[in-house]
């Protein structure tokens, strides 16, 4: 069958990478797609969110799959968009509809969802504009440090953790009284602190069986030692040791098992992928966040480790038969290293040409790009986030070393690229 991936990330070159080593998959098609994915795929130039542009593509190549990478395409209802078009109806499609798309795009509704049923997560009340005096009480109540989320999407930027009162209270007028994100602040939720250690689990669902990825961890932070501005994500690792088997056991049972069954109680259909962010505290999960999306650069540590054909899973997941799948992972530990342009996450520079590109990577290397394109024959940066370069390996320490020689190899002006990713699992 044709194939059209949605994304432009390390995230949607992953995904091609392993979709296009199905006999499943005649045409791959990107929209837009990077230098790296013009490779394996034909690139559209047509932007996630151009659903009209999307539509005319789909028919024109006879596309029967279409993978949603980002998260943004499915909050603004793409799914809607194709279930309610006749010529697009019986398209495949992964990705959940709006509704589903709630639990990422509203900190408000996915917080009320996992308390509604019975799913471990941070004490958290929500406060606007006019409750601001009560909001200001509510932290004099609780223990520092105080978590502030904007409840919409802020592009992984809105979420404060606060030392003290004072801090919190100047943070959250900013966010009401000044909208600091925008329309994603107008609701902000005040939430409890987990001290613990975080790790992430991913669900591929049909919205009735479900099959559990490999877990990984990533590093957030622009810094060294998790220090700096927050980032889309510099790097990371799988498997991650503190997921042990009762601990998994327990995110089936209490998270998982809960958050499917859940949605079918609200009457909310969900075939795609589900990104849980988990805090271990004193060893039982408790849900930080829902994604309703891969992560990235989580998937380009997580799909490598998959061992199952990509299309086959998503087939079933269309047609509401993953109960018939298992997943099988490689006994093999991954890590990815994200090389951005100097400056990120903020101002920084494009068009910057890159050298060293090897024309195959060694074994257990694999390139990803995420915001490259070609120009004149010259893979050039187009992004912040430029390439992730993930290694293989039967330690995480090995893992490593492959990504890092790699990383090493390939170059631009203002290349940057943290050194100590995985160090603090390895150990
Ligand atoms: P999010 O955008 O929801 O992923 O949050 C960003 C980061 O903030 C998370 O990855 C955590 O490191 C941290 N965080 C979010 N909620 C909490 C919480 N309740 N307690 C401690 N840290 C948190
Ligand atoms: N790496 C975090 C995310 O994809 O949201």
């Amino acid at each position: 069958m044709n194939i059209l991936i949605i994304g432009s990330g390390g995230r949607e070159h992953t995904f091609a990478w392993k979709m296009k080593q199905s006999p499943l998959c005649d045409q791959l098609f990107m929209a837009p797609g990077n230098a790296g994915t013009s490779e394996l795929a034909t690139n559209l130039p047509v932007g996630v969110e151009d659903f009209e542009g999307i539509k005319k593509n789909v028919l024109e190549h006879n596309i029967k799959l279409v993978i949603v990478g980002p998260e943004a395409p499915l909050v603004a209802g793409i799914r809607e968009f194709f279930e309610n078009d006749p010529k697009l109806k019986d398209v495949y499609l992964i990705g959940p509809g709006k509704v589903g798309a709630q639990l990422e795009g509203s900190k408000d509704f996915s917080k009320a969802f996992m308390l509604r049923h019975q799913i471990p997560t941070a004490k958290a009340k929500t406060f606007t504009k006019d409750t601001l005096e009560q909001a200001s009480c509510y932290i004099d109540e609780i223990p520092s440090p105080i978590v502030l989320k904007a409840d919409g999407l802020a592009a992984g930027k809105g979420v404060l953790i606060c030392n003290d009162r004072g801090e919190a209270k100047n943070a959250l007028e900013e966010m009401l009284v000044h909208e600091k994100f925008g329309e994603a602040s107008q609701k902000v939720l005040i939430e409890e602190y987990l001290d613990g250690t975080e790790l992430s689990v991913f669900v591929l669902t049909d919205g009735k069986d479900y099959l559990i990825l490999p877990e990984a961890k990533d590093y957030k932070r622009i810094g060294e030692k998790d220090t700096g501005l927050n980032t889309g994500g510099m790097g990371a690792v799988s498997p991650v040791r503190i997921a042990d088997k009762d601990f998994m056991q327990m995110v089936e049972d209490r998270v998982v098992k809960r958050t499917i069954t859940g949605l079918q109680q609200d009457n909310v259909p969900f075939q795609g992928f589900l990104f849980i962010g988990l805090m271990k505290v004193k060893g039982e999960p408790y849900v930080i966040e829902y994604n309703v999306r891969m992560g990235d650069p989580e998937t380009q540590v997580v799909i490598p480790r998959i061992e199952n054909d990509l299309v086959d899973l998503f087939v079933a997941t269309a047609e509401g038969k993953l109960g018939e799948k298992s997943i099988k992972v490689l006994p093999r530990a991954a890590t990815t290293v994200v090389m951005v342009a100097g400056g990120y996450p903020e101002e920084y520079k494009k068009g910057d040409p890159i050298s060293g590109l090897p024309e195959t990577a060694p074994e257990d290397t694999l390139v990803f790009h995420a915001g490259t394109k070609e120009n004149n024959g010259q893979v050039v940066t187009n992004g912040g986030r430029v390439l992730a370069i993930t290694g293989l390996g039967d330690s995480l320490k090995e893992a490593l070393e492959r990504s890092y020689v790699q990383v090493e190899k390939i170059n631009w002006k203002d290349k940057y690229f943290r050194r100590d990713i995985g160090q603090d699992v390895i150990l």
